[in-house]
């Protein structure tokens, strides 16, 4: 099984990074080992769509194909060879990052025809995990935005997984910053006996996806309903 793990957040040692590195063990569990590739995004030059129409286009060999070359390229190809893939994303003012929704443009706009009833043109249904990391707590939180996203990886390739880390810590010492709008010993609190439960689900659904036969794995599309 090839799984493609994207992290879009800039911090390579954040929560978002640490739920992704948590999927990873979990699936690393699974026999034969997966075949996982980590990108972090920020590494990487590229843009959003360019609305350039070039995986729109008729008789073109490069139909439902992005047709930009920058770094994003390699992983589009890479996606569509593999049987996973996990988009993390923090959410930025309630919605998700822009790199993550750079990355969504050009996936999801090349596979998303405009042929009858917008048919995807993703060559398998690959499974798909979110994973959205956020400042809020759960009642607050931009499920809008994460439904949006969570809605157009689930029309190309199948129904998306999705994780979620509420009320994240966003500093290692909040005495250093001016903050005024959290209460400092709730969050640690939170931290402490929240965060380690979220870390666990990810470990949970690595492992669990990651031992699912192949086959099973592609049929998901319409039988799974379970987001965790
Ligand atoms: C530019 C910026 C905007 C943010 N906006 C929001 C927001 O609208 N809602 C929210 O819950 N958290 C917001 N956050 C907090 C992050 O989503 C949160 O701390 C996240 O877990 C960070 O992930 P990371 O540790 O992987 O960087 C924001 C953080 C930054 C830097």
């Amino acid at each position: 099984m090839k799984i493609i793990i994207i992290n879009s957040s800039p911090r390579q040692n954040g929560n978002t990074a640490m739920m992704c590195e948590a999927f990873r063990q979990g699936a690393m569990t699974a026999t034969p080992s997966p075949e996982i590739n980590t990108i972090h995004l920020n590494d990487l030059n590229f843009k959003g769509c360019q609305s350039c129409f070039a995986c729109k286009l008729k008789g073109s060999a490069r139909y439902g194909k992005c047709s930009l070359r920058d770094d994003l390229t390699p992983v589009l190809e890479a996606i569509n060879d593999s049987d996973c893939i996990v988009l993390a994303s923090p959410i930025y003012l309630m919605d998700l990052n822009s790199s993550a929704k750079a990355f969504l443009e050009r996936l999801c706009f090349s596979l998303g025809s405009y042929e009858t009833g917008y048919r995807s043109l993703a060559p398998k249904n690959i499974v798909v995990v979110t994973i959205y990391t956020m400042n809020t707590a759960e009642p607050l939180s931009p499920t809008s935005a994460m439904d949006n996203a969570d809605a157009f990886l689930s029309h190309i390739f199948s129904k998306t997984h999705r994780l979620c880390a509420y009320d994240t810590y966003q500093f290692a010492d909040y005495s250093k910053y001016v903050i005024e709008v959290f209460d400092e010993a709730q969050k640690s609190k939170r931290r402490a006996r929240q965060f380690p439960q979220e870390l666990k689900k990810a470990h949970a659904l690595g492992a669990k996806i990651a031992n699912r036969p192949l086959p099973d794995a592609c049929l998901l599309r319409h039988r799974i309903g379970d987001n965790a």
